[in-house]
């Protein structure tokens, strides 16, 4: 009986490793390719790292691993959007969804404050793990900055924003997936240990928001940048 469980403890020890080893890094420099809305004709991608939705199937995540990409799954953590097949599930939680991003009119703002959005965020997360995904980008962490959200009688603030965040990372990691932080780069110092790389959209067009990366980028972290 003794011997039986002390090697499931170990059984248990040894898969966790594995599991941290096996988290995919990207390394400074890697280059990357956003395709969240079109195809990727792969006899010309070039690219080593494409970003596609958490929504496309695992056949096609294996195509791409087949050329040697890496494969970066996209979800919002953030926002729902209507065409979510598990956007009841967001709706049965009380609170939860709130208003309109006037944006991305199809989108609303998630009180991700509220406990219920753990599960819900946890399956996604495993989705893209069920699928082979080398890293997911959770979107619309940056509700806290954004003027609807800031209209809210009880706004979410940048310290919960920070909580959050910490809590995304350490629950990735723990499932055995890689995750990158999307733009708040004002907060990568604080929870940047958290993430493996990060994703910004246009911080060329603020003073100084490419600066914030200095950091990371020296922990050896990459910052993979869209422009507009
Ligand atoms: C998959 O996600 C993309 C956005 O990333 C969306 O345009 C498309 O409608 C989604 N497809 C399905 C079947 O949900």
């Amino acid at each position: 009986m003794k011997f039986s469980l002390l090697s499931t403890a170990l059984l248990a020890t040894i898969s966790f490793v594995s599991n941290a080893e096996a988290l995919w890094k990207p390394t400074v420099g890697s280059t990357w390719n956003y395709v969240l809305g079109h195809k990727i004709n792969l006899a010309t991608e070039k690219a080593e790292v494409l970003e596609i939705d958490v929504n496309k199937s695992a056949s096609l995540i294996q195509e791409y691993h087949n050329v040697g990409k890496k494969v970066i799954c996209y979800f919002s953590g953030g926002t729902i959007e209507d065409f979510r097949d598990d956007k009841k599930d967001y709706e049965a939680v009380p609170g939860l969804v709130r208003n309109t991003y006037e944006a991305w009119d199809d989108e609303k703002w998630l009180d991700f404050r509220i406990e219920g959005i753990k599960p819900l965020i946890i399956k996604r997360m495993k989705l893209a793990v069920s699928k082979n995904c080398d890293g997911i980008e959770v979107d619309n962490v940056d509700a806290y900055q954004m003027k609807e959200v800031k209209s809210w009688t009880d706004p979410i603030t940048r310290e919960q924003t920070v909580v959050f965040l910490k809590w995304l990372g350490s629950t990735a990691h723990s499932l055995g997936i890689s995750i990158g932080l999307k733009n708040v780069n004002g907060l990568i110092d604080e929870v940047g240990q958290y993430f493996d790389f990060a994703i910004n959209e246009d911080c060329h067009h603020y003073n100084d928001e490419c600066r914030k990366y200095k950091n990371f980028l020296a922990s050896g972290k990459p910052v993979f940048a869209v422009a507009y």
